[in-house]
């Protein structure tokens, strides 16, 4: 296994492997290594089945919980991220965003696999949350430390979120719930439970006040952090290749679907891998 990391530590190309086939403990190991220190890794070429994408996420932990999109049927565990050439809502994922972080234990990761990739447009954006709170003075990292970040998912799956008020064409089934409007507060500097390092866990789309804070308080601090978060300087931009397989790391990175690609049909398949509550 060849691992190829992009300047800088943030992302990594990984060759030499076969991860249509279950992998033995050295090799798994290695995989590990590679995305705690890379935080999001790509291996190009790798044409696999359902069964094989869903056996190499089982690999890496039991499958994270996807609420408020219909998976595939008799796929429980794996979405289709699909948009028709047709299509004119806005594509899916284009806001930043570490996924599901409303729940109390957000997925340690996910992993897309892309089916078709569109002649234009169509790449992942990714930050870096270490080196975003890395760079950050000692006297902010101070301000920081004891607060928690209110996330949920109204803003985007609730009666008056974006996809409720969505009126363009859109063949991903979305489930719009009440269940959204659920808050929980995590550390907004957590600790990587494999790295020890300590990143910002904040985004835009799912991070919606600060505990204790009035919410123009709250609001004032989050926006820097996004705009801080989100600088070009802390974000990759990944083109995608057919057969590609991508995972990142929720806990420390944020991404975004850029869009460019209508007229064009753009299939990923998704999975996510189980996480642990975030800690300070
Ligand atoms: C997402 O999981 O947010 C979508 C990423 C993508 O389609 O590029």
């Amino acid at each position: 296994m060849k691992v190829t990391p992009h300047t800088g530590g943030f992302g990594a190309r990984i060759e030499g492997i076969d991860l249509s086939r279950p992998l033995d403990a050295g090799t798994m190991a290695a995989v590990r290594d590679a995305w705690s220190a890379h935080s999001v890794i790509y291996f190009p070429d790798q044409p696999m089945d359902l069964d094989a994408l869903e056996a190499f996420t089982l690999q890496l932990g039991p499958f994270g919980e996807d609420p408020f999109i219909k998976p595939m049927p008799g796929r429980p565990n794996v979405l289709e991220l699909r948009r028709e050439p047709d299509e004119t809502a806005t594509n899916f994922g284009a806001g930043w965003h570490s996924d599901w972080s409303f729940q109390s234990a957000p997925p340690a990761g996910t992993i897309l696999h892309a089916q078709v990739v569109p002649p234009v447009g169509g790449d992942t954006l990714y930050a870096d949350c270490y080196r975003a709170y890395e760079t950050l003075s000692d006297a902010m990292k101070a301000m920081l430390a004891p607060l928690r970040a209110v996330h949920s998912a109204r803003q985007a799956y609730g009666p008056s979120g974006v996809f409720a008020k969505e009126t363009g064409k859109r063949t991903m089934q979305i489930v719009v719930s009440e269940e959204a409007e659920k808050t929980v507060a995590h550390p907004l500097v957590v600790t990587h439970p494999v790295s020890g390092r300590k990143a910002l866990f904040c985004s835009p789309v799912y991070t919606v006040g600060i505990e204790g804070m009035t919410r123009p308080e709250g609001m004032a601090i989050l926006r820097f952090l996004f705009e801080h978060i989100t600088q070009d300087d802390f974000v990759y931009r990944h083109h995608w290749a057919t057969d590609m397989l991508t995972l990142w790391d929720n806990r420390c990175t944020l991404h975004f679907a850029d869009g460019g690609y209508d007229g064009h049909l753009r299939v990923m398949h998704r999975t996510t891998v189980a996480g642990a509550p975030p800690h300070p």
